[in-house]
Protein backbone atom coordinates (compact mmCIF):
# COMPACT_ATOMS: atom_id res chain seq x y z
CA UNK A 1 0.00 0.00 0.00
CA UNK A 2 1.18 3.30 -0.79
CA UNK A 3 1.95 6.24 1.42
CA UNK A 4 0.36 9.81 1.44
CA UNK A 5 1.92 12.77 0.48
CA UNK A 6 3.34 14.50 3.03
CA UNK A 7 2.77 18.26 4.11
CA UNK A 8 3.02 17.88 8.14
CA UNK A 9 5.76 16.56 10.12
CA UNK A 10 4.78 15.88 13.83
CA UNK A 11 8.34 15.66 15.43
CA UNK A 12 8.17 14.26 19.20
CA UNK A 13 11.01 16.03 21.20
CA UNK A 14 11.95 19.19 20.87
CA UNK A 15 15.36 18.67 22.46
CA UNK A 16 18.96 19.20 20.34
CA UNK A 17 17.88 17.01 17.44
CA UNK A 18 14.45 17.06 17.62
CA UNK A 19 14.72 21.22 17.14
CA UNK A 20 17.11 20.54 14.54
CA UNK A 21 15.41 18.56 12.53
CA UNK A 22 11.96 20.76 13.02
CA UNK A 23 14.25 23.28 11.85
CA UNK A 24 15.31 21.52 8.75
CA UNK A 25 11.96 20.43 7.58
CA UNK A 26 10.17 23.55 8.16
CA UNK A 27 13.01 25.17 6.31
CA UNK A 28 12.63 22.33 3.12
CA UNK A 29 8.62 23.63 3.15
CA UNK A 30 6.92 21.14 5.33
CA UNK A 31 4.56 22.40 8.28
CA UNK A 32 5.96 21.17 11.70
CA UNK A 33 3.95 20.63 14.65
CA UNK A 34 6.99 20.68 17.15
CA UNK A 35 5.57 18.17 20.24
CA UNK A 36 7.39 17.43 24.01
CA UNK A 37 6.07 16.76 27.28
CA UNK A 38 5.02 20.03 28.27
CA UNK A 39 4.42 23.10 25.84
CA UNK A 40 6.84 25.13 27.54
CA UNK A 41 9.71 22.73 26.45
CA UNK A 42 8.38 22.51 22.81
CA UNK A 43 8.25 26.24 22.85
CA UNK A 44 11.80 26.05 24.11
CA UNK A 45 12.32 24.25 21.12
CA UNK A 46 11.23 26.67 18.62
CA UNK A 47 12.59 29.26 20.72
CA UNK A 48 15.97 27.65 19.97
CA UNK A 49 15.25 27.54 16.59
CA UNK A 50 15.11 31.41 16.31
CA UNK A 51 17.46 31.96 17.84
CA UNK A 52 19.91 29.89 14.99
CA UNK A 53 17.96 31.02 12.37
CA UNK A 54 18.61 34.52 13.80
CA UNK A 55 22.21 33.91 13.55
CA UNK A 56 21.55 32.76 10.44
CA UNK A 57 19.97 36.51 9.83
CA UNK A 58 23.82 38.32 11.35
CA UNK A 59 25.78 36.48 9.18
CA UNK A 60 23.70 37.13 5.73
CA UNK A 61 23.09 33.44 5.13
CA UNK A 62 19.17 34.31 5.27
CA UNK A 63 17.42 37.04 4.96
CA UNK A 64 14.58 38.38 7.75
CA UNK A 65 11.82 37.16 5.44
CA UNK A 66 13.18 33.82 5.16
CA UNK A 67 13.55 33.64 8.74
CA UNK A 68 9.86 34.30 9.42
CA UNK A 69 8.64 32.01 6.98
CA UNK A 70 10.41 28.86 8.18
CA UNK A 71 9.29 30.25 11.83
CA UNK A 72 5.86 30.78 10.88
CA UNK A 73 5.78 26.58 9.64
CA UNK A 74 6.40 25.29 13.16
CA UNK A 75 3.77 25.27 15.32
CA UNK A 76 5.09 24.14 19.44
CA UNK A 77 2.34 21.27 20.99
CA UNK A 78 1.70 19.66 23.84
CA UNK A 79 2.22 15.84 24.08
CA UNK A 80 0.50 14.05 21.44
CA UNK A 81 -2.73 15.88 21.50
CA UNK A 82 -2.33 17.02 17.07
CA UNK A 83 -0.53 13.73 15.89
CA UNK A 84 -4.08 13.11 14.36
CA UNK A 85 -3.10 15.66 12.14
CA UNK A 86 0.28 14.48 11.05
CA UNK A 87 1.44 12.93 7.83
CA UNK A 88 4.62 11.77 8.83
CA UNK A 89 6.19 11.33 12.12
CA UNK A 90 9.65 11.75 13.50
CA UNK A 91 10.26 10.58 17.04
CA UNK A 92 13.29 12.11 19.14
CA UNK A 93 12.51 11.54 22.10
CA UNK A 94 15.60 10.18 24.44
CA UNK A 95 17.27 7.05 23.68
CA UNK A 96 15.51 4.41 25.73
CA UNK A 97 13.63 1.13 24.47
CA UNK A 98 10.87 1.36 27.04
CA UNK A 99 9.81 5.21 26.14
CA UNK A 100 9.96 4.54 22.81
CA UNK A 101 8.19 1.39 22.45
CA UNK A 102 5.44 3.24 24.67
CA UNK A 103 5.53 6.15 21.89
CA UNK A 104 5.33 4.05 19.13
CA UNK A 105 2.09 2.06 20.66
CA UNK A 106 0.48 5.65 21.05
CA UNK A 107 1.46 6.83 17.75
CA UNK A 108 -0.09 3.89 16.16
CA UNK A 109 -3.31 4.16 17.88
CA UNK A 110 -3.71 8.48 17.50
CA UNK A 111 -2.20 8.53 13.89
CA UNK A 112 -3.63 8.11 10.56
CA UNK A 113 -3.00 3.90 9.63
CA UNK A 114 -1.30 5.00 6.51
CA UNK A 115 1.32 7.07 7.58
CA UNK A 116 5.33 6.75 8.14
CA UNK A 117 6.18 6.55 11.49
CA UNK A 118 10.08 7.33 11.61
CA UNK A 119 12.37 7.18 14.51
CA UNK A 120 15.86 9.06 15.09
CA UNK A 121 17.18 6.48 17.38
CA UNK A 122 20.95 6.27 17.50
CA UNK A 123 21.12 2.39 18.61
CA UNK A 124 17.96 1.02 19.54
CA UNK A 125 16.44 -1.78 16.53
CA UNK A 126 14.03 -0.43 14.49
CA UNK A 127 12.53 -3.98 14.23
CA UNK A 128 12.01 -3.96 18.06
CA UNK A 129 9.80 -1.06 18.27
CA UNK A 130 8.13 -1.52 15.23
CA UNK A 131 6.61 -4.61 16.43
CA UNK A 132 4.87 -3.10 19.21
CA UNK A 133 3.08 -1.19 16.16
CA UNK A 134 0.12 -2.59 14.02
CA UNK A 135 1.90 -1.14 10.65
CA UNK A 136 6.12 -2.63 11.28
CA UNK A 137 5.65 -2.22 7.39
CA UNK A 138 5.40 1.03 8.06
CA UNK A 139 8.21 2.21 10.76
CA UNK A 140 11.72 2.79 9.73
CA UNK A 141 14.81 4.72 11.13
CA UNK A 142 15.79 7.73 10.23
CA UNK A 143 19.00 8.72 12.31
CA UNK A 144 20.18 12.39 11.66
CA UNK A 145 23.55 13.57 12.53
CA UNK A 146 23.97 16.38 15.05
CA UNK A 147 23.69 19.54 14.50
CA UNK A 148 20.91 18.79 12.34
CA UNK A 149 21.33 21.70 10.02
CA UNK A 150 24.75 21.38 9.23
CA UNK A 151 25.17 17.49 8.51
CA UNK A 152 24.25 16.41 5.30
CA UNK A 153 23.90 12.70 6.77
CA UNK A 154 20.60 10.39 7.36
CA UNK A 155 21.37 7.33 7.96
CA UNK A 156 18.38 5.63 6.78
CA UNK A 157 17.77 1.80 8.65
CA UNK A 158 15.03 -0.35 7.21
CA UNK A 159 13.59 -2.96 10.10
CA UNK A 160 12.75 -6.40 8.98
CA UNK A 161 9.20 -5.54 7.91
CA UNK A 162 9.95 -2.00 6.20
CA UNK A 163 8.03 -2.14 3.35
CA UNK A 164 10.16 -0.45 -0.02
CA UNK A 165 6.94 1.96 -0.37
CA UNK A 166 7.90 3.57 3.67
CA UNK A 167 11.46 3.37 2.51
CA UNK A 168 10.56 5.60 -0.83
CA UNK A 169 8.45 7.91 1.10
CA UNK A 170 11.32 8.58 3.60
CA UNK A 171 14.30 8.96 1.05
CA UNK A 172 11.73 11.76 -0.64
CA UNK A 173 11.23 13.64 2.54
CA UNK A 174 14.98 13.27 2.94
CA UNK A 175 16.15 14.88 -0.06
CA UNK A 176 13.71 17.77 0.37
CA UNK A 177 15.36 18.34 3.79
CA UNK A 178 18.79 18.75 1.29
CA UNK A 179 19.70 15.68 3.01
CA UNK A 180 22.25 12.91 1.32
CA UNK A 181 21.41 9.22 2.78
CA UNK A 182 23.29 5.73 3.23
CA UNK A 183 20.87 2.40 4.25
CA UNK A 184 21.98 0.32 6.95
CA UNK A 185 20.55 -2.70 7.92
CA UNK A 186 19.10 -3.21 11.26
CA UNK A 187 21.88 -4.49 13.36
CA UNK A 188 23.45 -2.95 16.21
CA UNK A 189 24.51 0.43 15.92
CA UNK A 190 23.67 0.27 12.07
CA UNK A 191 26.59 2.07 10.47
CA UNK A 192 27.98 5.12 11.72
CA UNK A 193 27.85 4.30 15.33
CA UNK A 194 29.14 0.97 15.13
CA UNK A 195 32.50 2.41 13.93
CA UNK A 196 31.99 5.57 15.59
CA UNK A 197 31.20 4.59 19.14
CA UNK A 198 33.91 2.18 20.10
CA UNK A 199 35.96 4.88 19.19
CA UNK A 200 34.75 7.31 21.77
CA UNK A 201 34.50 4.61 24.71
CA UNK A 202 38.18 3.81 23.75
CA UNK A 203 38.64 7.23 23.97
CA UNK A 204 37.49 7.73 27.13
CA UNK A 205 39.19 4.46 28.57
CA UNK A 206 42.60 6.27 27.51
CA UNK A 207 40.92 9.19 29.53
CA UNK A 208 40.52 6.64 32.38
CA UNK A 209 43.63 4.93 32.85
CA UNK A 210 45.55 8.25 32.62
CA UNK A 211 47.67 7.70 29.19
CA UNK A 212 46.88 11.52 28.40
CA UNK A 213 44.56 15.00 29.25
CA UNK A 214 40.91 15.11 27.88
CA UNK A 215 43.19 18.02 25.55
CA UNK A 216 46.34 15.72 24.77
CA UNK A 217 43.76 12.62 23.75
CA UNK A 218 41.64 15.04 21.31
CA UNK A 219 44.80 17.02 20.08
CA UNK A 220 46.06 13.61 19.20
CA UNK A 221 42.97 12.50 17.06
CA UNK A 222 42.35 15.26 15.52
CA UNK A 223 45.74 16.44 14.25
CA UNK A 224 46.72 13.17 13.77
CA UNK A 225 43.77 11.54 12.43
CA UNK A 226 42.61 14.12 10.87
CA UNK A 227 39.14 14.82 12.48
CA UNK A 228 37.08 18.09 12.69
CA UNK A 229 36.32 17.03 16.39
CA UNK A 230 38.44 14.78 18.77
CA UNK A 231 36.56 12.16 20.18
CA UNK A 232 36.09 13.20 23.69
CA UNK A 233 34.61 16.88 22.33
CA UNK A 234 33.08 14.71 20.28
CA UNK A 235 31.04 12.75 23.28
CA UNK A 236 30.26 16.03 24.58
CA UNK A 237 28.82 17.37 22.05
CA UNK A 238 26.84 14.57 21.25
CA UNK A 239 26.21 13.96 25.16
CA UNK A 240 27.07 11.29 27.76
CA UNK A 241 23.84 10.33 28.36
CA UNK A 242 23.50 8.95 24.70
CA UNK A 243 26.86 7.92 24.32
CA UNK A 244 26.50 5.55 27.10
CA UNK A 245 22.90 4.08 25.78
CA UNK A 246 24.56 3.25 22.39
CA UNK A 247 27.37 1.36 24.25
CA UNK A 248 25.12 -0.27 25.96
CA UNK A 249 22.71 -1.18 23.25
CA UNK A 250 25.91 -2.56 21.30
CA UNK A 251 26.75 -4.60 24.52
CA UNK A 252 23.59 -5.92 24.77
CA UNK A 253 23.08 -6.53 21.19
CA UNK A 254 26.07 -8.08 19.91
CA UNK A 255 27.05 -9.66 23.24
CA UNK A 256 30.62 -8.87 22.42
CA UNK A 257 32.61 -7.55 25.54
CA UNK A 258 34.27 -5.14 23.38
CA UNK A 259 31.51 -2.87 23.73
CA UNK A 260 31.20 -2.67 27.46
CA UNK A 261 30.92 0.99 28.21
CA UNK A 262 33.87 2.65 30.14
CA UNK A 263 33.27 2.77 34.06
CA UNK A 264 34.33 6.43 33.55
CA UNK A 265 31.68 6.88 31.07
CA UNK A 266 28.85 6.00 33.66
CA UNK A 267 30.52 8.11 36.35
CA UNK A 268 30.36 11.00 34.18
CA UNK A 269 26.57 10.36 33.39
CA UNK A 270 25.78 9.40 37.31
CA UNK A 271 27.49 12.55 38.21
CA UNK A 272 25.06 14.78 35.89
CA UNK A 273 28.04 15.69 33.37
CA UNK A 274 26.51 15.13 30.37
CA UNK A 275 28.96 17.08 28.21
CA UNK A 276 27.75 20.63 26.44
CA UNK A 277 23.75 19.99 27.36
CA UNK A 278 24.57 21.01 31.11
CA UNK A 279 28.16 22.57 30.77
CA UNK A 280 30.55 19.88 32.24
CA UNK A 281 31.50 17.16 30.45
CA UNK A 282 35.41 15.63 29.29
CA UNK A 283 35.64 19.60 28.91
CA UNK A 284 33.52 22.55 30.77
CA UNK A 285 31.56 24.99 28.73
CA UNK A 286 29.47 27.63 29.29
CA UNK A 287 26.19 27.19 29.67
CA UNK A 288 23.77 28.15 26.67
N1 LIG B 1 22.64 13.89 20.45
C1 LIG B 1 23.06 13.38 19.31
O1 LIG B 1 24.17 13.70 18.82
C2 LIG B 1 22.20 12.42 18.54
C3 LIG B 1 22.52 12.12 17.21
C4 LIG B 1 21.67 11.29 16.48
C5 LIG B 1 20.55 10.73 17.10
N2 LIG B 1 20.28 11.02 18.41
C6 LIG B 1 19.08 10.43 19.01
O2 LIG B 1 18.05 11.41 19.04
C7 LIG B 1 17.20 11.19 20.17
C8 LIG B 1 17.08 12.46 20.98
O3 LIG B 1 18.38 12.86 21.42
P1 LIG B 1 18.67 14.37 21.87
O4 LIG B 1 20.14 14.51 21.90
O5 LIG B 1 17.86 15.33 21.08
O6 LIG B 1 18.12 14.35 23.39
P2 LIG B 1 17.59 15.58 24.26
O7 LIG B 1 17.70 15.13 25.68
O8 LIG B 1 18.23 16.86 23.85
O9 LIG B 1 16.02 15.69 23.86
C9 LIG B 1 15.05 14.71 24.12
C10 LIG B 1 13.72 15.43 24.26
O10 LIG B 1 12.66 14.46 24.27
C11 LIG B 1 11.69 14.92 25.18
N3 LIG B 1 10.81 13.83 25.60
C12 LIG B 1 11.11 12.76 26.37
N4 LIG B 1 10.02 12.00 26.56
C13 LIG B 1 9.01 12.59 25.89
C14 LIG B 1 7.63 12.30 25.71
N5 LIG B 1 7.08 11.23 26.29
N6 LIG B 1 6.87 13.13 24.97
C15 LIG B 1 7.42 14.24 24.41
N7 LIG B 1 8.72 14.57 24.52
C16 LIG B 1 9.50 13.76 25.27
C17 LIG B 1 12.51 15.50 26.33
O11 LIG B 1 11.71 16.37 27.15
C18 LIG B 1 13.61 16.24 25.57
O12 LIG B 1 13.26 17.58 25.28
C19 LIG B 1 17.79 9.99 20.92
O13 LIG B 1 17.14 8.81 20.49
C20 LIG B 1 19.24 10.00 20.47
O14 LIG B 1 19.85 8.74 20.56
C21 LIG B 1 21.06 11.87 19.14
Amino acid sequence: MSTPNVQTIAILGAGQMGGGIAHVSAAGAYTVLLSDVTLERAEKGRFDIELRLGKAVEKGKLTAGQRAEILGRITPVEGLSRFAEADFVIEAANENEALKKSLFRQFDELCRPDIVLATNTSSIPITRIAAVTRRPERVIGMHFMNPVPVMKLVEIIRGLATSDATHETTLQVCARLDKTTVTSRDIGGFIVNRVLMPMINEAIYALYEGIGTATDIDTGMKLGTNQPMGPLELADFIGLDTCLAIMEVLQAGLGDSKYRPCPLLRQYVEAGWLGRKTGRGFHIYAKS
